[in-house]
């Protein structure tokens, strides 16, 4: 059968051997994030990592859990996902191609969430975070690394819609650390750190759901 893409996830299909070639910007503050989500996580979570991309954080995380289910809209971001995990020879992961907005369970509990690079993205941060919220049960664990140029790059938010009508960006939202912050409480989480390691990077929350 074949599947009709969304415009986001031609998008995304389009970028995807580019993205997977393409260096870690920051790798110091990626490690960073790195470990202080394994801190929260422990050996009997079940994960839910929504935006995978190439997989690169799942494999990475996926040692320090039972296993990790890495969704993402785009096919292509997905197939190269799943040659890094057979080159890597990690068993506890899944990658399937899905949205976040329409994803459903299938009887899995997860006790932990990660969305990194993913809130900026989608249209409307709110709903992704409603949905994110009614996938865990108080206490669970919600990790994300997002992209908030209503810090620092505000004029962005002018050039943004020009791009997306060009075709050369995806949706991008422009907001604010603190916005952001108060979207995650607001849906129900409790915010148990936050890091931006500089200027024009992106701001790292770690969060509990009430
Ligand atoms: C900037 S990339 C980040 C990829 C990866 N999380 C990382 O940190 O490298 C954003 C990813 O989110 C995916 N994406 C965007 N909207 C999505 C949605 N509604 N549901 C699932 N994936 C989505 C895109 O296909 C893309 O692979």
């Amino acid at each position: 059968m074949k599947m009709t893409l969304s415009r986001e996830a031609r998008f995304w299909d389009r970028m995807a051997n580019r993205y997977a070639k393409s260096p870690i910007a920051d790798p110091v503050a990626y490690e960073e994030k790195l470990r202080l989500t394994q801190e929260r996580l422990s050996p009997e979570m079940r994960v839910l990592e929504v935006g995978c991309g190439t997989g690169g954080t799942a494999l990475r995380q996926a040692p320090f859990v039972t296993d990790v289910h890495a969704i993402d809209v785009s096919p292509r971001m997905i197939a190269i996902a799943n040659a890094k995990k057979a080159e890597a020879g990690i068993g506890n992961v899944r990658f399937d191609v899905d949205d976040l907005h329409g994803f459903t369970p299938d009887g899995v509990r997860y006790d932990a969430v990660l969305a990194m690079s993913i809130l900026h993205l989608v249209s409307d941060r709110d709903v992704a975070l409603a949905k994110i919220r009614s996938l865990l049960q108080p206490g669970d664990l919600f990790v994300s690394s997002t992209v908030c140029m209503g810090d620092d790059l505000k004029i962005f938010k002018w050039i943004a819609p020009i791009g997306k009508a060009l075709r050369l960006f995806p949706t991008v939202r422009v907001f604010t650390s603190d916005a952001l912050a108060h979207s995650i409480t607001a849906a129900g989480f409790d915010i148990r750190h936050r890091w931006k390691p500089g200027p024009r990077t992106a701001t790292f929350l770690v969060a509990t759901a009430r």
